[in-house]
């Protein structure tokens, strides 16, 4: 599989990518990653956890999917699944979940855990922007920190989303607070200056010596990801921002308690498609 240092980054930018080209990138790195990112944070988010994001919100708390009884025997779909760890726990609580991600490495990891836990869910490759399920075929969507931020056309995710839920069903799904756009990517003291214009739309791109993306991550602002949802035609129901516990002392990434304590890191969209 490899290490993402092999895809060779050279540089730095902020340029438009197409959705094909910003999936086609986003494929490669977590190809290339999916070894590295499980070895850092798999003890973190467990083989059959439901771990929502780095401040550690777990879904057997906060419920975001709805109730036991409403999970027993429901169809969930997993937007982004990376090793799928989220639907086993929901196969656990007797959820019907299928999980996809557009990562065969990343898949590959759910295919391992799989073996090891005994607990086995179907398994899709696709892209988030073209999912390949039938209309209103499930009952609840959700991803923690899958897709949304890595492809181009995050609107057509919203779309998708609301093609395949039933009426009524429920989309969740957690990505970086958009205020993190301001602010480096770093831990550190250095992560609490704003440098950026939280305005500017273009993605985050690094790029190999031949100008190939080679990891791609997309800024939505607030608003932008509110009328994304509307478009869709879903209902947006709630903004979670989950406060840094205060007996938390990992850090994941540019997540750290440091920076928890001052700014929102996370954020969770909690969505409905309305029932007529
Ligand atoms: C930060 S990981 C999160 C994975 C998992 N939910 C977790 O919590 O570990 C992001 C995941 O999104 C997936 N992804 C990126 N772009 C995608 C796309 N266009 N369609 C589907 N999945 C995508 C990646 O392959 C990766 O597994």
């Amino acid at each position: 599989m490899g290490t993402e240092s092999e895809l060779g980054a050279v540089g730095v930018d902020r340029r438009r990518l197409g959705p094909l080209e910003s999936a086609r990138a986003s494929r490669r790195w977590w190809d290339a990653d999916a070894d590295d990112y499980h070895a850092e944070h798999g003890a973190f988010l467990g083989t059959a956890e439901f771990v929502w994001c780095p401040e550690r919100l777990l879904e057997q708390d906060a419920r975001l999917l709805g109730s036991p009884a409403d999970l027993r025997g429901a169809r969930i779909l997993e937007v982004g699944c990376g090793a799928a760890m989220c639907s086993r726990w929901l196969a656990g609580q007797g959820a019907r979940p299928v999980a996809f991600d557009v990562s065969a490495g990343m898949l590959g990891h759910a295919r391992a855990a799989a073996s090891q836990t005994g607990v086995d869910v179907p398994l899709v490759q696709a892209d988030a922007q073209t999912m390949p399920f039938a209309d209103r075929s499930f009952d609840v969507a959700f991803t923690a920190f899958g897709a949304v931020a890595f492809v181009a056309d995050s609107a057509a995710v919203m779309r998708e989303v609301a093609r395949v839920l039933k009426p009524g069903g429920r989309w969740v799904f957690a990505a970086t607070h958009p205020v993190r756009w301001s602010f480096p990517d770093s831990p550190g003291p250095d992560g609490l200056t704003a440098t950026m214009p939280y305005f500017d739309r273009r993605p985050y791109v690094e790029f190999d010596a031949d100008g190939v993306p080679t990891y791609v991550e997309h800024h939505r602002t607030l608003g932008d990801r509110v009328r994304e949802i509307v478009a869709a035609g879903l209902v947006l129901l709630d903004v979670i921002e989950p406060e840094w516990p205060r007996e938390l002392t990992s850090t994941w990434g540019q997540w750290s308690p440091l920076r928890g304590k001052i700014l929102p890191g996370t954020a969770i969209y909690v969505c409905r498609l309305p029932t007529a």
